[in-house]
């Protein structure tokens, strides 16, 4: 299974705060959110990951992570030239991995402890198109699926004015090969760009979309307004001080999945300027002995 994360879109929401500062660069407590789908995409074992940024961000990306080698992975680049909308990363890393199932994270999305989501990852097959729907408070905010007692799916809509039901569909999605196929086939909505939930929709029409809920005890921001991103930001500092337990550290990540060695993983904090980060690495194999 190869990983795409979206990390492209302006950021409007979030603006001022993205007027300079590319918006998946900023911080969320003491990483840059786009460390925390890079996280789950190696915690799930996949380690070949394509990254879609703005146009002229690319270097700013390039700077922050490198091309994965040191992590045992393999991390490439792409600039997304029209904002055409999120399906529209499908073309970019078309190109890189060729017409393979792959796993999308948005790159604004933070989940934690979602040993859930993660165990489904691992499994790294899928067939038809797989997603993980959360209860939430705000859902005209989001895509939301409406399902029946038993599980079936009635509907998809994105951004409701009226929802129907308030499970939202988190920004991680699992699909096959028949993805590419359906993104020929849809068209830009009325605010002008395709729709990650018209793909959905085109997955529910072939009976081939399954989805898991997930419940209370894991924990999923969509750190795209200043609200969220500052209770994402929040969430990270209390369960790291209490738990001593890093979320979101890509090192840590390579070293769990045995992709790296703790000798290399010494030799990486080693180039790291002082900080808490690089004692925490320093520190990890006494906790994992
Ligand atoms: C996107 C998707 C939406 C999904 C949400 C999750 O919306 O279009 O279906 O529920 O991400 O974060 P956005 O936040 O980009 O407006």
């Amino acid at each position: 299974m190869k990983g795409i994360i979206a990390a492209a879109g302006k950021g409007s929401r979030l603006f001022p705060l993205t007027s300079s500062v590319s918006k998946h660069l900023l911080p969320v407590y003491n990483k840059p959110l786009i460390y925390y789908p890079i996280t789950n995409l190696i915690a799930s074992g996949i380690t070949d990951i394509c990254i879609i940024t703005n146009p002229n961000e690319l270097s700013l990306y390039k700077k922050l992570l490198g091309n994965g080698r040191d992590l045992g992975c393999k991390f490439e680049f792409c600039e997304q030239n029209e904002p055409n909308g999120i399906p529209d990363v499908l073309n970019y890393s078309k190109q890189i991995f060729g017409p393979v199932p792959v796993t999308l994270i948005l790159g604004d999305n933070i989940f934690a402890a979602s040993e859930k989501i993660l165990n489904t990852l691992n499994n790294k097959s899928v067939k038809g198109a797989k997603i993980f729907v959360k209860a939430v408070n705000d859902p005209s905010r989001y895509g939301i699926l409406e399902f029946s007692e038993n599980k079936k799916i009635l509907s998809i809509k994105e951004k409701p004015q009226k929802p129907k039901s308030n499970f939202a569909i988190i920004g991680l999605y699992m699909f096959d090969e028949m993805v590419y196929d359906y993104l020929n086939e849809i068209s830009p909505s009325d605010r002008g760009e395709l729709e990650i939930t018209d793909i959905l929709k085109k997955y529910y029409s072939k009976k081939s979309l399954t989805f898991d809920i997930i419940r209370r005890g894991s924990v999923w921001f969509d750190a795209g307004t200043p609200e969220s991103l500052l209770k994402a930001s929040l969430y990270v500092e209390l369960f790291e001080k209490q738990s001593g337990i890093m979320i979101g550290s890509i090192e840590e990540a390579a070293f769990n999945q045995k992709l790296i060695t703790y000798e290399h993983l010494k030799k990486i904090a080693g180039t790291m300027p002082n900080s808490n980060y690089k004692e925490y690495l320093i520190q990890i194999n006494k906790n994992s002995n």
